[in-house]
């Protein structure tokens, strides 16, 4: 079995990916096939052991658009791996991640909202309303099996494309699409992980804590 990542790293969001990758080589998967896809703007700067990167050229855009067209980018290359990650790049990974988590599509659930609620798309015109929303998930790591994994991407880029032809963008980008996506889908099993999948860096919260969401300078960051 072997295990795709996909990593998006634009901008100034290079600062974080020695950090990450180091996190990945440690705790990711280990004892299995890892290959990381890395979406990015400079090529062949990262050096990693266990792990081999391909690069994948993207464009330098403003915030949101890395963001609001990663489910685009995924889908034009191809992936073989048996299962398919996402991870956010301004995370970091500080306990083992192994094939415990492994699902048809597996999610995390957001730490805001582990209680209940969510910030769910209330416009009934973009392709993200999600009116009947139960489980509010986190957009910064998710994965799945291969096929689903990939149908689910195919989906979100038709999706996010179709708003963005209407002039409409969902109120949390690609996290509002994944969110309707999630909480719609019939037949296929998920396994929603706590927020210690997703657990922001200074926060206190009642989860083992398995990825760290770093503390950052949102605007600082995001500035190109
Ligand atoms: C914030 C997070 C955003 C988005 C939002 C949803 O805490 O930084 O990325 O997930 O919650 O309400
Ligand atoms: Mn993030």
């Amino acid at each position: 079995m072997n295990i795709a990542l996909l990593l998006i790293a634009t901008g100034n969001y290079h600062i974080f990916v020695n950090q990450f990758l180091e996190s990945v080589e440690r705790f990711f998967f280990k004892g299995f096939h890892v290959k990381i896809y890395l979406f990015t703007d400079k090529f062949d700067i990262y050096k990693t052991e266990r792990i081999n990167i391909d690069y994948i050229n993207v464009p330098t855009l403003q915030f949101p658009y890395p963001t609001l067209y990663r489910y685009k980018w995924f889908s034009g290359i191809n992936i073989k791996e048996d299962y398919i990650f996402y991870c956010d790049i301004d995370m970091k990974f500080v306990d083992h991640i192994n094939s415990e988590i492994l699902s048809e599509l597996i999610v995390v659930r957001h730490p805001g909202f582990y209680k209940g609620g969510g910030s769910f798309e209330t416009n009934p015109r973009s392709r993200a309303y999600t009116p009947n929303g139960e489980i509010y998930v986190a957009g910064g790591f998710n994965g799945g099996r291969n096929k689903k994994y990939i149908s689910m991407i195919k989906e979100l880029a038709k999706s996010i494309d179709e708003d963005e032809r209407n002039s409409i963008m969902a109120i949390w980008h690609d996290e509002s699409h994944l969110n309707k996506y999630i909480n719609e889908i019939k037949g296929t099993k998920i396994n929603i992980l706590n927020p210690g999948y997703c657990y922001p860096e200074n926060w206190n919260l009642p989860f083992k804590k398995k990825l760290l969401a770093l503390q950052k300078n949102h605007n600082k960051i995001r500035a190109i």
